[in-house]
């Protein structure tokens, strides 16, 4: 008997607006590898159970999505320090039967400002960080973990940048929303994680004009690639990087693990994420 492909998926709920089937799959067909990664639509009460069930269903691992990135580390057998730290699991590796956890958000974050702004450096300067949920967590730890001097947290709800403040100690510092552009003032770096600028969201609204000259800014929200907080950015002369590499980069770790090609992000897959 020959072994089957290797199997990996998406564990989502909804996961029928996930780019994760398009973006393995291009890699798949890139790599001419023989393998499946397929989209699973689980309902919370199900989650844990199914999440369980992948070694022994024969899945190499998952991506996990909203609203399960939680339950992800709390079952996995064991977990990176970082997934620890961020409190949510975005990849799960099957090994030796169990599930290990990790959460590849902040690479991603990291490796996209790498290759679209080669200039930028995470110690460069203060950085700016809007929003404070799950992606926050996960910019403004690789952020500190990237050596950012200082991280300035500011979100709407006070207390949601407090706690996330504490995940990273001292190198943060909470601002309040309504003194946002005040925080800006010599940031390099300036980075939205509200939902603010999605199509259908209300614009992010900040002058960016007191950050530092070689700052550069980037948004989580990918749609549209250019959001206002990105247009801001351009008119006041700072470099921008859009959202979609993010996402593009995070799924890197995965497809490795999976499939045992290290991939890689370029013009070619995001036109097919862009235009499936
Ligand atoms: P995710 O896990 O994807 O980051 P989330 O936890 O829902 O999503 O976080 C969304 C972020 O956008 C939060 O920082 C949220 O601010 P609150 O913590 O105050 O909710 C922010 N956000 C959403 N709508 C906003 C708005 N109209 N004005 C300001 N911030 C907003």
């Amino acid at each position: 008997m020959t072994a089957p492909p290797p199997l990996a998926g998406v564990v989502g709920w909804p996961v029928g607006h996930s780019k994760s089937p398009v973006i393995h799959g291009h890699w798949l067909k890139r790599h001419g590898l023989a393998g499946w990664y397929v989209a699973m639509a689980v309902a919370p009460q199900d989650a844990e159970r199914a999440l369980r069930a992948l070694p022994a269903l024969g899945f190499r691992g998952a991506n996990v999505t909203l609203p399960h990135k939680e339950t992800a580390l709390a079952v996995a057998d064991a977990a990176s320090a970082r997934a620890r730290r961020i409190g949510a699991a975005n990849t799960l590796v099957v090994r030796d039967g169990g599930l290990e956890a990790d959460n590849t958000d902040g690479f991603g974050f990291l490796e996209n400002m790498r290759q679209e702004a080669p200039r930028w450096r995470a110690d460069a300067g203060p950085a700016l960080v809007l929003g404070a949920g799950g992606a926050a967590r996960a910019v403004v730890h690789a952020l500190a973990e990237a050596g950012t001097p200082e991280i300035r947290i500011v979100n709407r709800t006070r207390a949601r940048a407090e706690a996330l403040a504490e995940i990273v100690g001292g190198v943060a510092l909470v601002h309040d929303w309504s003194e946002a552009e005040d925080a800006v003032e010599g940031c390099a770096t300036l980075v939205n994680t509200t939902s603010l600028g999605m199509a259908g969201q209300p614009p992010l609204e900040l002058r960016l004009d007191a950050a530092a000259k070689a700052a550069v800014a980037t948004d989580i929200v990918y749609t549209p690639l250019v959001t206002p907080f990105l247009k801001t950015a351009r008119d006041a002369g700072l470099a921008t990087v859009d959202g979609l590499g993010m996402l593009l980069h995070q799924a890197r770790l995965g497809f490795e693990r999976w499939f045992g090609v290290a991939p890689e992000v370029d013009e070619a897959l995001r036109r097919a994420v862009l235009d499936p």
